[in-house]
């Protein structure tokens, strides 16, 4: 007798076979789409109906509306020409990664719940770190995202004070003020863990950055200097190797003995630029990486892995696992073996090893290592077309994959008018936008508005990164 839920398995064999037919086609003609999805905002009310369906509808008819009504509103990510943001970087090798994840639906949560899931994970992240060449025994572990790796990292350097949270908890007594600091070129996700883990708003010293938008060693020297002298424990010193807004890198050397001076976690953010380390050329960015107490590196964003995957490492596991160990009677099980959900927050976790492991092998070293180069010689070249320009500037310097500019517009006597060059700017980029030919983000250094291009996906050509030029 068959199920009542999946009565036709023949119904499901042929819709996979076209799905899969679809999928190649979309991923070798995607470049035909608009890059940036022409929605405007509440079309999902008025192309669905309103309530679902009572008899249910066959996957034909559904594959049909995932054409002509989905597709319309999705902004294309997996384009070549996707620039905005940090490109999350689907591959062929991760979509089946993903999709045989979804048919085994395993969760992961503790060994037992699926020995491979957990093994694979643990093995395939030993792989990745001999590729990015960090040293030997850091423990790893997969989350959905950056943020919450950094979450759990200024958890675990919360406990390392010693004072006793976990047990005895923030409220009801009285604590010294715990601080966190990173730069003013920080990703928000810092300050967000540090307000939800009850470090507040005033618990985050931001430094100010360089020049070149780098954390200024003297000035988190002083800082936690001058912090100490009036009772505030230095909890956490994080250093971003490749900032979001310009792929500028702190440097971590420093910033270790800093931390380790004061009795401070060291955490990296590597979310974006971790990937290039595997290729060792690049390895003095983040120089002294191994003085980290944890690192987050994201195969989403430039090791061409479907969102999410997000790698934490750490050499102190055993505080990661004092902070967030809580094991019911339900979840006890006898093996001696490290069961994930020990590191952690969430109980229920993906499969995320298996596209991670799919991409690792399938790619192999040498392809991602060539391709992360072909990005970073793309924003080179684009970098030096748009210096040729007179009336463009460079806002940062360029690194890695990411190019930050724009428009000039000088009056009479010659110099920059500040707001017709925004005003300028902000134009080019809506009309960029716009185009569907290209989708590229913004961002605003030190008061003044650039465009912002960061090339990641794995399809992207130099006729891709031309267009720009086209435009400017
Ligand atoms: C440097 C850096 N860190 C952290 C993040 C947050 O990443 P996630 O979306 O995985 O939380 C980003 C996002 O772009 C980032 O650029």
């Amino acid at each position: 007798m068959s199920s009542i839920l999946d009565s036709d398995p023949e119904e499901f064999r042929r819709a996979g076979h076209e799905a899969i037919d679809w999928i190649a086609d979309f991923l070798t003609s995607i470049d035909r789409r608009p890059v940036l999805s022409r929605w405007s905002p509440g079309e999902v009310g008025r192309t669905f109906s309103s309530t679902p369906s009572e008899e249910g509808r066959s996957y034909g008819s559904l594959l049909e509306d995932f054409r002509s009504r989905i597709l319309p509103g999705v902004t294309h990510w997996n384009h070549p020409a996707f620039f905005a943001y940090f490109a999350i970087t689907g591959s062929q090798a991760g979509i089946l990664g993903e999709l045989l994840s979804a048919a085994l639906n395993v969760n992961g949560m503790v060994w037992r719940s699926s020995p491979v899931a957990t093994e694979l994970e643990t093995h395939v992240l030993e792989w990745l770190r001999g590729a990015l060449g960090l040293p030997e025994g850091l423990f790893g572990i997969i989350n959905d995202t950056a943020s919450i790796n950094t979450f759990l990292a200024l958890a675990a350097a919360r406990e390392a004070t010693g004072l006793e949270i976990r047990a005895e908890g923030m409220s009801g007594r009285t604590l010294p003020q715990l601080r966190v600091y990173c730069s003013d070129q920080a990703h928000s996700s810092v300050e967000k863990a540090a307000l939800a883990l009850g470090f507040g708003v005033r618990g985050v010293t931001k430094i100010a950055s360089d020049a070149g938008f780098s954390l200024d060693a003297g000035h988190l020297a002083a800082a936690i200097e001058n912090d100490q002298r009036s009772g505030v424990i230095p909890c956490a010193v994080v250093g971003t190797a490749g900032t979001t807004s310009t792929s500028s890198f702190d440097p971590i050397a420093e910033m270790g003995e800093i931390a380790r001076a004061a009795g401070a976690w060291l955490h990296v953010d590597a979310a974006y630029a971790g990937s290039a380390m595997l290729d060792p050329t690049h390895r003095h960015f983040w120089r002294g990486v191994e003085s980290a107490d944890s690192l987050v590196v994201n195969p989403h964003k430039w090791l061409f892995t479907q969102v999410d995957c997000s790698v934490l490492f750490t050499r102190r596991p055993d505080v990661l696992r004092e902070t967030f160990s809580l094991v019911p009677e339900y979840l006890r099980t006898p093996e001696p073996v490290t069961n994930y959900m020990d590191y952690g927050l969430q109980l229920g976790r993906r499969f995320r090893a298996l596209k991670l492991w799919m991409v690792l092998e399938h790619y192999g070293l040498t392809r991602l290592r060539q391709t992360i180069s072909q990005h970073i010689d793309f924003a080179k070249r684009l970098a030096e077309s748009l210096l040729a320009r007179d009336d463009v500037e460079l806002l940062a310097p360029q690194r890695m994959s990411v190019v930050v500019f724009r428009k000039l517009v000088r009056s009479e006597d010659g110099r920059v008018d500040e707001a017709a060059s925004e005003r300028k700017t902000e134009a080019l980029l809506e009309r960029m936008n716009q185009s569907g030919e290209v989708f590229v983000s913004h961002t605003r250094l030190r008061g003044t508005y650039g465009i912002r291009v960061a090339i990641g996906n794995g399809a992207t050509t130099w006729e891709h990164v031309a267009r720009i030029l086209a435009f400017v």
